[in-house]
């Protein structure tokens, strides 16, 4: 009988080991490697161009200056917010991994793409959902007769390539990773071997046909996506689908992207009939209020390069127990405690007593250091109990020592508060330079100290 090899791989982060091991060396976690038989003797199957991978073409070395600069081809989408993702269109030959957990609409989002695709042909490869089920799900995304969307519900690689060789689609979509396997490797569908398998063969057929592949990928209870880390170095962009379930707002995040900017973000609002793009987040994110209420605040943040408004609120109150809670939602709660302990420290603030809760409306998860002054603001308008105007934002960070310090982009953040109607932002001193505050209706005030804040505001 052909002798068969197998490896130990974490299941976490993909590390390989010859034989068993009770903690990963690599990411130090317990009890997570798993034998997988990961070579078949005498393999009959043909892989994607079986050839590729063996003949070894040689490249010469070429001068940077000689080699010639085409534009990358992107294909436009008419999702708009979809193409600002990607930077800007789909670019040929990349494959692109879309992550989120289950529910969360991921193949609500490629199968609305591939129907609003005219005049391309798509094939949509599910190993998850029957014929049936998808032309359901078409049937309430508003069925396009114009699109050229093909469905093949298929796990197998190799079949998968057999029937992209007769269709010659211009967009593969694989719904999921963790459902194919090829026949190369043995393991079962879903393990670190197959879905590494799996995506270096898409990989070779994306490169060498130039047709975009994108790929659903599950995600573990721990946010990342399943399967081994290298599936994200593989790939040429990772996005993120993210949002509370029980919302109807989504956003789509670039977490990596070899053509475009990875801070980018889409929103989306999930409807009954698919998803609807939302270009304008401040609408949604800021709630609609008639009097001031205590320990809320707004920020003018920055997602990518686009900027809006925000909504935090926060409430303290005293502890019932020995140890005060903090917790914060959308937020990084080490930030949130480096922030109490600037209040506690540098302001006199005696909030070690108090459990302090913080949440970003909107379910959304904010890496903009510029939220710091509102966060602040919301934590003190709460202790205190005393409101801070409707029309007041902020856009700064704040400093170890309590100092105001600047942020980048300024003007984008001022000139988008001054279009929603606010009429008094808090930016930092050190951002004044080169700024021409007569040129703005909204109200600028410029500060260094935190005390300086709260004294404008609450007097
Ligand atoms: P789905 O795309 O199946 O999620 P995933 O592939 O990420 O697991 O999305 C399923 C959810 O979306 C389900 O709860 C129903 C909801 N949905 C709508 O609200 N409106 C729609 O038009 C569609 C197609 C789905
Ligand atoms: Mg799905």
């Amino acid at each position: 009988m052909a002798k068969t090899r197998s490896a130990y791989f974490c299941q976490s982060c993909g590390f390989e080991s010859a034989k068993w091991l009770g903690k990963c060396p690599s990411c130090q976690q317990w009890n997570t490697l798993v034998e997988e038989v990961i070579e078949k003797a005498n393999i009959a199957v043909p892989n994607w161009k079986a050839t590729s991978s063996t003949t070894q073409r040689s490249n010469k070395p070429s001068a940077i200056r000689d080699i010639l600069f085409t534009q990358e081809n992107r294909l436009i989408t008419p999702d708009k917010e979809f193409n600002r993702v990607l930077g800007g269109g789909i670019v040929g030959g990349s494959i692109i991994l879309i992550g989120g957990e289950p529910g969360i609409g991921k193949s609500t989002l490629m199968l609305q793409l591939a129907l609003n695709l005219p005049g391309l042909k798509v094939l949509y490869v599910s190993g998850e959902e029957s014929e049936q089920q998808i032309k359901m799900r078409a049937e309430r995304l508003g069925n396009n007769p114009a699109s050229e969307c093909f469905i093949l519900t298929e796990t197998s690689t190799q079949n998968i390539f057999k029937q992209v060789e007769i269709l010659h689609p211009d967009i593969l979509v694989i719904d999921s990773i963790q459902t194919l396997y090829s026949a190369h490797i043995e393991s079962t569908p879903g393990s670190v071997s197959q879905v590494r398998e799996c995506t270096a063969e898409l990989l070779r057929f994306a490169k060498e046909s130039g047709t975009p592949v994108f790929l659903i990928g599950h995600i573990t209870k721990d946010g990342m996506i399943a399967g081994p880390k290298i599936l994200e170095h593989m790939v040429d962009t990772v996005l993120q689908f993210e949002g509370d379930r029980h919302h109807v707002y989504r956003i789509l995040r670039a977490v990596k992207n070899r053509f475009g900017s990875a801070s980018e973000l889409g929103i989306y609002e999930m409807q009954g009939c698919g998803l609807r793009e939302v270009s304008n987040p401040s609408e949604i994110l800021l709630s609609q209020r008639d009097e001031p209420l205590s320990g809320i605040t707004i920020s003018a943040m920055l997602e990518g390069l686009r900027p809006m408004l925000i909504e935090i609120q926060a409430l303290v109150s005293v502890s019932a127990y020995g140890t005060p809670q903090r917790s914060a939602t959308g937020f990084d709660t080490k930030r949130m405690n480096m922030l109490l302990a600037v209040l506690e420290k540098r302001c006199g603030f005696r909030l070690s007593t108090q459990d302090v809760f913080l949440n970003i409306a909107g379910g959304l998860r904010v890496e903009d250091p510029a939220i710091d002054l509102a966060v602040i603001v919301s934590i003190i308008s709460s202790h205190e109990n005393m409101p801070v105007g409707l029309k007041v934002c902020f856009a700064a960070e704040v400093g170890l020592s309590g100092e105001i310090r600047a942020v980048n982009r300024v003007e984008q953040r001022i000139a988008e508060a001054e279009k929603l109607g606010f009429e008094q932002i808090f930016i930092s001193r050190y951002n004044q330079k080169g700024l021409d505050l007569s040129r703005y209706k909204i109200e600028i005030k410029t500060v260094t100290k935190v005390e300086e804040v709260f004294n404008a505001l609450f007097g």
